[in-house]
């Protein structure tokens, strides 16, 4: 007997999937984002009750235990994660995901005959377990508790290609038979395959292989549900798969690169890691109290967060430094490249959090043709998305990328650390160009300077 009869438990699984699409809809912008987010939260909370009061189960305490064991550690690492580290958080959690539904097909296996459910069965379990290594992979790397570049070994494409030909026969013989022992040895050959798919990526792609193995699990997810036979699941799944999907190949095009070319480029040497040392031309560079007259006086500036401003946590000060130029009249905007940063939003989410208003932020479209009618480009710790490499340089690893033309402005002001290039690892001839000048430092302790110089003319 249980709580809810089947249209009930219907018309609430319609409110759940609902939520889950007004949820994407609502993380399209950063106005909506944090709505989103809660809605999709409030759905899943409408999905997982609907499942406890329509469904007859067994083992209770333990499912409960379960989910107090998993929120127990999930919610206060969800809380205390850097922003820096986020794209390492979402590839733990895409990854049990994946092997969540993985572990629930291999268990649903021995209770079905039926060839169309084992068909759902095997899919979910490779894709599963590829999801489930191949993000732990992503992780190590993400983490650095291993090379960021990226491995490659003799007979890696062939490992790959026997990995899968076993996968597709232990597949078509576990349809046929239902074998338990041959669905472990499927697991097993996803697990690798996930290793081998991700060892050869590297460097700055690391991110966009996360999209793509969070769209795989979206899809064993999907194929979960039609083994249990829940819609939810399905609808979720599918969401999951198709989101996904449609980021990982907005991300490749906002770095002018193919999926495959990220997946397989280091096959045939065209990976993304480059140098890490820069040559010893000479800059020019400022103090803090000289790019404060440069900016105090221009009419119009445009901040340029990368990564840099994040590590530093200089969000807070670029925005307060924005104020302060407006101030004085200056015209001030924020200018977002698509993959500045490392994962996909990484800039308005940093600038959201200052309170920046959004009419600011600008994307790299709408203020490209600006960059000649400005006064100061302020490049805070960004580099590769400013790069004209990427226009100029064939074979360079960012060549292709749509770039933010800061050269164009009358007066280009990086603020970094060092000459140190960009994650790419790809040297900036932007830097010793007669208009650009440095502010070596940390990102956060540089603006406050220049901040407090501004404060001061
Ligand atoms: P990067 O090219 O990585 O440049 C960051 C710059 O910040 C470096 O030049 C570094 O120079 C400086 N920096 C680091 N820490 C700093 C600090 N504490 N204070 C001041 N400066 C600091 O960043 P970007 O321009 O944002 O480009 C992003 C890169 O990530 C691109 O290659 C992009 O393709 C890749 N990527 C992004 C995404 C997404 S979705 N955002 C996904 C995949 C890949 P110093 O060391 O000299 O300070």
């Amino acid at each position: 007997m249980t709580l809810l009869d089947p249209l009930w438990t219907a018309l609430l699984y319609l409110a759940a999937a609902v939520c889950f699409i007004l949820a994407l809809k609502g993380l399209n912008s950063p106005r909506t984002a944090r709505r989103g987010n809660l809605v999709g939260a409030f759905g899943a909370v409408v999905a997982v009750v609907t499942v406890f009061l329509s469904v007859k189960m067994d083992n209770v305490p333990w499912i409960m235990g379960a989910i107090v064991v998993g929120s127990g550690i999930a919610a206060p690492v969800a809380r205390r994660v850097r922003m820096t580290q986020m794209p390492q958080l979402v590839a733990l959690f895409n990854g049990v995901g994946g092997g969540a539904a993985a572990l629930v097909a291999l268990l649903e296996l021995a209770h079905t005959e039926d060839p169309w459910v084992r068909l759902a069965i095997v899919f979910t379990l490779l894709v599963g377990a590829v999801s489930f290594s191949g993000s732990g992979v992503t992780f190590a790397k993400l983490q650095e508790l291993m090379t960021t570049r990226p491995v490659v070994f003799p007979g890696l494409p062939v490992a790959m290609a026997l990995a899968l030909l076993a996968g597709l026969a232990a597949a078509g013989a576990i349809v046929g038979t239902g074998s338990t022992g041959l669905a472990l040895l499927l697991l097993a050959v996803g697990l690798v395959a996930g290793v081998l798919l991700v060892l050869p990526v590297g460097g700055a792609d690391v991110p966009i292989v996360i999209s793509l193995l969070n769209a795989f699990t979206g899809l064993a997810v999907a194929a979960s549900g039609l083994v249990l036979g829940n819609v939810l699941l399905v609808v979720a799944g599918t969401l999951v798969g198709a989101s996904g999907t449609i980021l990982t190949r907005a991300m490749a095009a906002a770095m002018g690169r193919s999926v495959a070319g990220i997946l397989f480029g280091a096959f045939k040497g065209g990976s993304t890691a480059g140098s890490t040392t820069a040559s010893d031309r000479p800059v020019r560079s400022s103090s803090a109290e000289d790019v404060a007259v440069l900016l105090g006086y221009a009419q119009r500036v445009i901040i340029v967060p990368g990564y840099g401003l994040a590590v530093a946590q200089g969000q807070h000060t670029a925005a307060e430094l924005a104020e302060a130029l407006e101030e004085r009249g200056i015209r001030v905007d924020f200018a977002i490249h698509p993959v500045a940063g490392r994962m996909p939003g990484h800039m308005n989410v940093l600038l959201a959090e200052a309170n920046v208003p959004y009419e600011s932020l600008k994307e790299m479209s709408e203020i490209n043709s600006e960059f000649k009618t400005t006064d100061v480009a302020l490049v805070v710790g960004a580099n590769d998305v400013v790069n004209p490499a990427a226009k100029t340089t064939a074979g360079s690893p960012i060549y292709g990328m749509p770039i933010l033309e800061v050269g164009e402005a009358r007066q280009v002001v990086f603020l970094k650390r060092s000459m140190r290039p960009g994650f790419a690892g790809v040297e900036n001839d932007l830097l010793y160009e007669p208009q650009t000048t440095l502010l070596f430092g940390d990102a956060k302790d540089s603006l406050t300077q220049v901040l407090a110089a501004v404060k001061g003319l």
